[in-house]
């Protein structure tokens, strides 16, 4: 059992609040794609120290006095990783609930294949485990909800329950994705994320983003 990479505090706002952030150690991908696609220059890390904590597959950490586990689940981005709290896991973009199938994998660093091979992690997770979903669409009109079991997810996922076999989840995925819109807020979005949640500045300080006028 490992645990996860710590950095040490920042003189920032959000450090004088107490927060801290993790995040998965492949962020250092994310950092790289986008710092090349936001032509940011060498004032932008691409280690993730902008981060508290970097989490490895099959790192372990307390919450309280709880023991908590990360696991990695790459598809949806690279970065990405599902966290197990007794008998809840927070499955971040991989599945969503069964009606509403799982995350995009169109995104630059995305991958439908790996997206399949980490909702197979997901799913493999006890039958009782309660998931707790990162966006829910409501599909056909329903009402939001967030949580769900592995079990109901294997039996009733629109995209991967019955069955499914990797090969009609890739070929699907794709041909979905393709009709799918850029997000309306992605590209502030990805300039702070990427930060940790700092607005980058201009080489005079001030807060500013950038837009890629030719896209992704
Ligand atoms: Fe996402």
């Amino acid at each position: 059992m490992s645990t996860p990479t710590i950095f040490p505090p920042r003189p920032t706002s959000r450090r004088q609040l107490g927060g801290k952030i993790g995040i998965g150690e492949k962020i250092t991908v994310v950092q790289d794609t986008f710092g090349k696609i936001f032509n940011e220059g060498t004032e932008f890390q691409r280690d993730g120290s902008q981060f508290d904590a970097l989490f490895r597959d099959g790192d372990t950490y307390m919450v309280g006095g709880m023991t908590c586990l990360a696991i990695h689940t790459p598809g949806h981005t690279p970065a990405c990783m599902v966290h197990v709290m007794g008998d809840a896991a927070f499955v971040g973009d991989t599945l969503f609930m069964p009606d509403g199938g799982s995350a995009r994998a169109d995104f630059p660093g995305g991958d439908a294949g790996q997206l399949y091979d980490s909702i197979q992690k997901v799913l493999s997770l006890p039958d009782a485990m309660r998931l707790f979903m990162c966006h829910d669409y409501g599909p056909n009109g329903r009402d939001i909800r967030w949580e769900t079991t592995v079990a109901a997810e294997k039996a009733h996922n629109i995209h991967v329950g019955g069955g499914k076999t990797r090969d009609d989840f890739v070929r699907f995925r794709t041909e979905r994705d393709a009709t799918l819109a850029v997000p309306r807020l992605i590209l502030p979005s990805l300039q702070v994320n990427m930060r940790a949640g700092e607005v980058p500045k201009d080489h005079d300080g001030r807060p500013m983003l950038k837009v890629p006028v030719n896209g992704l």
